[in-house]
């Protein structure tokens, strides 16, 4: 088979080596790839957000199935584009990816099904909200409504902090259209685990569960990121609290896309916050989380092809799927200066001397003459496997050490001290 991953992240990469594994693979395609993905997969010079020139694409090169994991072709609709023309699609239709794209769509579902989450409301009036921020007072959370690269949600500590978010957002247009629209909403407090999951819209297998570090500095400080490393498993996600997601939150959200004739197919990403009144959602994602799906592919040991293709033809309950009951660490490495500015084009040096139980995915990366080269905030996913968290996370470390570039930077503490 000839198969097309839609990406060129970290993500992308863990997707793309898990594929490489697949015996009834012939040829494994990526557009745009990355330099490290052009290892295991041939890269095609195509933007993630080209739909047309992906369905001409795939069309021309009798493409048999295509995995779209990215947020924004989901939210633009490259599943239903691939589909009409014939193309096999892993991933949710746009009417489905709409519960990631839209924060007013997600927290409107949740209120009218009765999945818990923090209360809110949803304002397009910049005065309104003002009003609204000073009755309810801080600590508040803002929140614009579309995508806006994990960056576009505010955790407020005062008035004037969400006041400030909400002008800029509504007024400044800081996210563009995504924030013409924001949600206001009450601080939650208590561990975030994800618990990622593949449904065909019926059943709902939930991964391992797994925790994001959003933030880019040690001990979560500084400007959220897209993520700066994840592991896997949470130990706050108990058996007890995985049942209670299960009943109040996993099934009532599957059950609720297709009530309002949605079906959700693919992976769904459900962000939790442990609470002292119980599990609740924070956010939703219609996708893989990068970089949760890092550590969590690492740890597969069933094919993933099989499992997309059970997803698609909804043949999920069928299948048996089976992850290596270990724990696994990735640690982002940035270019310096990331989330904001900052400088690409730099050698990457010592990737050779990682040692093999080490797994480097490539996330901001071009390979040029024999050179690897920083092109992008997040460059590096270095991830490993071990008996116990702690053990992965110092392999993890292993591996960072061997790595070099121009104004790398990491946090020392993914999977460690972790504070609840
Ligand atoms: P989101 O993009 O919605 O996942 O938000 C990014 C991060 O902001 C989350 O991972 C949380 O750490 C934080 N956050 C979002 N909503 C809330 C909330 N209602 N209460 C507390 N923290 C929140
Ligand atoms: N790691 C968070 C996300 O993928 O949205």
């Amino acid at each position: 088979m000839k198969v097309l991953v839609i990406g060129g992240g970290g993500r992308e990469h863990a997707v793309c080596r898990a594929l490489s594994r697949s015996k009834r693979i012939t040829k494994l395609l990526c557009a745009p790839g990355n330099g490290g993905i052009a290892s295991v997969a041939q890269c095609v010079p195509i933007a993630a957000t080209d739909i047309p020139a992906l369905v001409g694409y795939a069309k021309e090169n009798a493409v048999d199935f295509v995995v779209v994991t990215p947020d924004a072709p989901l939210a633009l609709g490259l599943v239903d584009a691939l589909e009409e023309a014939g193309v096999k699609a892993f991933g949710p239709r746009a009417n489905a990816a709409i519960i990631e794209s839209s924060k007013v769509f997600s927290k409107n579902l949740m209120r009218k099904y009765g999945i818990p989450t923090a209360e809110y409301e949803v304002f397009t009036e910049l005065y309104a909200a003002e009003a609204y921020i000073r009755e309810k007072g801080a600590p508040i959370v803002v929140k614009a409504d579309g995508l806006a690269l994990g960056k576009g949600v505010v955790v407020a500590e005062t008035v004037d902090e969400a006041l400030t978010a909400a002008r800029e957002m509504m007024l400044d247009k800081k996210f563009g259209e995504s924030g013409s629209r924001v949600v206001i909403e009450e601080c939650m407090t208590g561990p975030e685990v994800t618990v990622l999951a593949f449904t065909d819209g019926k059943t709902i297998c939930p991964m391992p569960s797994s925790q994001d570090h959003k933030r880019v500095f040690d001990g979560n400080k500084g400007p959220n990121t897209g993520g700066m490393g994840a592991f896997v498993p949470s130990p706050h996600y108990t058996p007890e609290i995985a049942k209670e997601c299960m009943e109040r939150i996993f099934r009532p959200t599957i059950d609720a896309m297709n009530s309002e004739g949605r079906p959700f197919k693919g992976v769904i990403y459900f962000g939790l916050m442990l609470t002292p009144k119980g599990p609740r959602v924070v956010e939703y994602n219609a996708r893989f989380g990068d970089p949760e799906a890092q550590p969590l592919l690492t740890l597969l040991e069933t094919d993933l092809l099989d499992i997309f293709e059970a997803v698609r033809e909804e043949r999920l309950a069928e299948l048996d799927i089976v992850w290596r009951d270990e724990a696994a660490c990735c640690v982002v490495m940035a270019s310096g200066g990331y989330p904001g500015a900052y400088e690409k084009g730099y050698e990457i040096t010592g990737l050779d001397t990682v040692p093999n139980d080490i797994i480097v995915y490539h996330a901001g990366t071009t390979l040029d003459g024999g050179v690897y080269r920083t092109n992008g905030g997040r460059v590096l996913g270095v991830t490993a496997t071990g008996p116990t968290l702690a053990k992965a996370a110092e392999r993890a470390y292993d591996g960072v050490t061997c790595i070099h570039f121009k104004n790398a930077h990491y946090r020392k503490d993914i999977a460690k001290n972790i504070r609840f």
